[in-house]
């Protein structure tokens, strides 16, 4: 087990009922709140009327920026930080999901650079950036997916440039996070099924390490899993049932707190590869993940064939047949992408309606500001591209 030093400093108010708790959250810091969501979702299942009512019902004054979308895009990002300078905003509200999450996290510390910095070229292009300063991000989900609530991430996507890119810094962890699970009742199939694939995909990119003798971390990200490969199927035969989505939801933030990740290193070149899917074909983050890293595991699993025959057994109940550890793995990634078909994601980059055209355009994106990605295994360009052929 490597040493660690474990930092996380999100209140999290969990359960029926917890949104009226808002106004008195967002209070302590300061008077003037920027109200940030994504394209009406939270209209629509009343979510926008309770976080409003209890803002009011605290004294605070409200700025609101909606409009935020999926794979969220540096324009929003540029405006809401000239509207932070000018609003002189204390405070920043992102009730949505990761998206509108990654956005209020990257106009709270852009707002915080000189008129003549620009948040893109000083930290989302700048793998060695250091965030000192933000404004204060607290944050309503509405969907278990990304983790963002209570992570030192976020990714943001370059529309013009095709790239997407994330900053990781403690400065930028929410201050708070309010999950009520009644809020993903209105979520549509397709959305939870992406939420799961990412959750799953968390706990995966933390458990494929080299490290060895961390065995409580191996323990607790394999139950996790178990917990997301149940209780996704159950959300979506029961879309209504709060048993399931407070299962779901509470797992997404344990996936991606970074508690999992102590004493060892996680690998994420499947996210890094994913991010160039989505930042070229904008597709949704699950849904890409759930391409690579079947993908991926073919790829990279005789690199360390005994871990991944320990994720076979104990995660997806591969029998244990020394004789063939091989067969066991492939066994293990073909429940995988069963699972993923079963919640109805693309397993293929052809489900998805993505030919091989630009592969080798990826490859190379993917390497842009960076060396190599993967820590399980060093990738380089060829490699990525080998990868996403796998995943024709
Ligand atoms: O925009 P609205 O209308 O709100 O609709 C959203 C959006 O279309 C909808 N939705 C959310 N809650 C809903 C709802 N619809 C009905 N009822 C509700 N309760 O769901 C759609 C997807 O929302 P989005 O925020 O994009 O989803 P998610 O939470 O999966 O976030 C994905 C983004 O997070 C990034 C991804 O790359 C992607 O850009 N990630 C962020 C991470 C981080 N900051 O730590 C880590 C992750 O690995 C990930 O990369
Ligand atoms: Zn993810």
């Amino acid at each position: 087990m490597l040493n660690f030093n474990y930092y996380n400093p999100t209140r999290v108010v969990f359960g029926k009922g917890t949104i009226d708790q808002v106004g008195a959250l967002a209070a302590p810091y300061g008077k003037k709140v920027l109200l940030h969501f994504g394209g009406g979702s939270i209209r629509k299942n009343g979510v926008y009327t309770q976080v409003t009512g209890s803002l009011k019902k605290a004294g605070l004054q409200v700025v609101e920026l909606g409009g935020v979308v999926p794979n969220p895009r540096l324009s929003l990002v540029r405006e809401g930080i000239k509207l932070c300078r000018d609003e002189k905003i204390d405070m920043i509200l992102a009730v949505g999901g990761g998206s509108v999450i990654d956005s209020a996290k990257a106009i709270g510390f852009g707002a915080r650079l000189s008129d003549k910095e620009d948040v893109w070229d000083n930290y989302y292009m700048n793998q060695d950036c250091i965030v000192n300063d933000t404004i204060p991000v607290g944050v309503v989900l509405t969907i278990p997916a990304a983790g963002s609530e209570s992570s030192t991430g976020t990714v943001i996507t370059d529309w013009d440039n095709n790239l997407k890119r994330a900053v990781n810094s403690e400065t930028i962890i929410p201050k708070f996070a309010i999950m009520d699970p009644q809020t993903n009742f209105s979520l549509p199939a397709y959305q939870t099924a992406c939420g799961a694939s990412d959750i799953l995909a968390h706990l995966q990119e933390r458990y494929f390490t080299q490290e060895k003798h961390n065995d409580l971390s191996d323990r607790l990200l394999e139950s996790a899993m178990k917990n997301v490969i149940s209780y996704a199927s159950l959300a979506l035969k029961h879309p209504n049932d709060y048993r399931y989505r407070a299962e779901l939801m509470w797992t997404g933030t344990i996936a991606h707190n970074n508690l999992l990740n102590q004493g060892r290193v996680g690998d994420w070149a499947s996210h890094d590869i994913e991010h160039e899917l989505s930042g070229l074909y904008d597709i949704a983050h699950g849904a890409g993940l759930a391409i690579v890293f079947p993908a991926w595991m073919k790829y990279v699993y005789r690199d360390n064939l005994d871990r991944f025959v320990q994720y076979a057994v104990r995660v997806w109940g591969v029998s244990l047949t020394f004789d063939d550890k091989d067969a066991m793995v492939e066994s293990a990634i073909d429940r995988l992408e069963a699972f993923y078909r079963a919640l109805g994601l693309p397993v293929r980059l052809s489900d998805a309606g993505i030919g091989n055209d630009h592969i080798h355009k990826m490859s190379e994106s993917a390497m842009i500001g960076r060396s190599n990605i993967g820590n399980f295994k060093k990738l380089y360009a060829p490699d990525v591209e080998k990868i996403l052929k796998l995943a024709l």
